[in-house]
């Protein structure tokens, strides 16, 4: 089958690759001129583990192609993918700006009956929408239908994510549709849940809102852990073996950051405010969420004695999380914000995110290696979980710095060990 991929961010490359794994020739389609030229040349824009290598095999199948031109590709192809960005508007809903740039040049150059897919994360109700903006487009009336397919991707696992989905949800009201989508996902071992397009819209918010509400549940457990010196990692693991809860997302830390969790939540929380059922639930998630990071700077505060003034703080992590270099929304850069009201200098590092505008002028520097970055610092604060530093050497580490204490934002750190090395160390709940 031939596929248009429409937005060649993470979710539409990864998207594109996985199809070209399954035999299906993929065009790539951007607005973004250096992003296709990029791509043809075989580089990727962001960094995905996986990916890269993926994309230059396809390049030499001939599986893949990318292009500019979108009138051509919408003509050459059967089915089109909608996967660009819609990002959080003033108001918290999701800006719908580039999916109807996208549905109206559909309806513009499209001559023979197309489906459209919808994989982009768009509030209930958007795939009524596009029926509307394709058609309002067409000089000609040509069939169509239009088909919600959201993804469940996780950045820095996309590609295994992609291949390995739990399940495929396709929301159309069209027979034909349906079983064009069928096709396409036929080599796929997994159940496929179908449904109409609203329900299928609603799933993907559901099921971003709904880990979002296990992170923010076990966060604010961890602080009631704090207090009564329990570890909130066994309470974590005692409760995730149940089945009924089960262990994923139930990782105590300084709150969940990046470009869903955020976004989604609350545009779900706009859905429900302008149906007139406020999701009350969800309303603490975001609250908690807040409040996460700000109880653990208290903490990194009172470890520190109460005053942070021209203390020097090392910040491993800048990455919302490991194995991206997204830094949206990062609950690191959040951190270091607030260390440097509080009169703070911030030494940084990340093995891939490199900033190229450093913030807060003289205040926050960015380092090449981990040594350079923890030398003559007053602590180090742990805000992502990379392997690499799972792998750390504190006895060298605790050398270079002039204060050995330890903040771990990840509960990422063996306490015991780094305590045995004269190390002051506090987590979340981490005993
Ligand atoms: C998420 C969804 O998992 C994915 O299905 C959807 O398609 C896009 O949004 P992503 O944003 O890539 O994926 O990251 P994810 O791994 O879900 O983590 C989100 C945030 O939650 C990160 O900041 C992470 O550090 C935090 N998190 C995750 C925790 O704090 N504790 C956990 O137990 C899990």
């Amino acid at each position: 089958m031939k596929i248009l991929i429409v937005g060649t961010g993470y979710v539409g490359t990864t998207t594109a690759l996985v199809f070209c794994e399954m035999g299906h020739q993929v065009t790539g389609l951007d607005v973004d001129d250096q992003k296709i030229e990029a791509l043809q040349a075989g580089n990727l824009h962001f960094y995905e583990p996986g990916l890269k290598e993926l994309l230059l095999k396809h390049i030499q199948t001939e599986n893949i192609s990318f292009t500019k031109n979108i009138k051509e590709a919408i003509k050459n192809n059967d089915v089109i993918f909608i996967c660009v960005g819609t990002p959080r508007g003033e108001d918290g809903r999701a800006d719908l700006t580039y999916v109807k740039n996208v549905a109206e040049s559909i309806g513009k150059y499209m001559k023979e009956y197309k489906v459209i897919v919808t994989k982009s994360t768009v509030p209930t109700g958007t795939a009524e929408l596009v029926t509307e903006w394709v058609k309002s487009a067409q000089e000609e009336l040509v069939l169509f239908d239009v088909v919600s397919n959201p993804e469940f991707l996780r950045e820095g696992s996309a590609l295994y994510d992609a291949l390995h989905p739990d399940r495929i949800v396709i929301g159309t009201t069209s027979e034909k549709a349906r079983l064009t989508m069928r096709e396409l996902y036929q080599d796929f071992q997994c159940p496929i849940v179908e449904t109409n397009p609203k329900a299928s819209e609603m799933i993907k918010y559901a099921a971003n809102s709904f880990l979002a509400m296990k992170i923010s549940f076990i966060n604010e457990l961890a602080r009631l852990c704090d207090r009564l010196a329990i570890n909130i990692n066994d309470v974590s693991k005692g409760i995730g073996l149940d089945h009924r809860i089960g262990p994923h997302f139930l990782k105590a830390g300084m709150g969940y950051g990046g470009s869903c969790f955020p976004k989604d939540v609350n545009a779900l929380l706009q859905t429900a405010g302008a149906s007139g059922i406020p999701l009350t639930i969800l309303e603490q998630v975001v609250q908690v969420n807040a409040e996460q990071s700000l109880y653990f700077i208290n903490k990194i505060k009172q470890a520190l004695g109460g005053d942070l003034t021209n203390k020097t703080i090392a910040v491993l992590g800048l990455a919302f999380k490991a194995n991206t270099d997204d830094i949206r929304e990062s609950q690191s850069l959040n951190l270091i914000n607030r260390l440097v009201q509080e009169q703070a200098m911030i030494k940084m590092h990340d093995p891939v995110v490199k900033l190229a505008d450093p913030p807060h002028g003289p205040f926050c520097r960015q380092f090449q290696t981990v040594a350079e970055t923890v030398s003559d610092t007053d602590a180090v604060v742990l805000c992502t979980d990379w392997d690499e530093y799972k792998q750390l050497d504190w006895m060298t580490i605790k050398r270079l710095m002039k204060q050995p204490y330890i903040l771990d934002g990840r509960n990422m750190v063996d306490k015991g060990k780094v305590e045995a090395l004269g190390f002051h160390y506090t987590g979340i709940a981490n005993y």
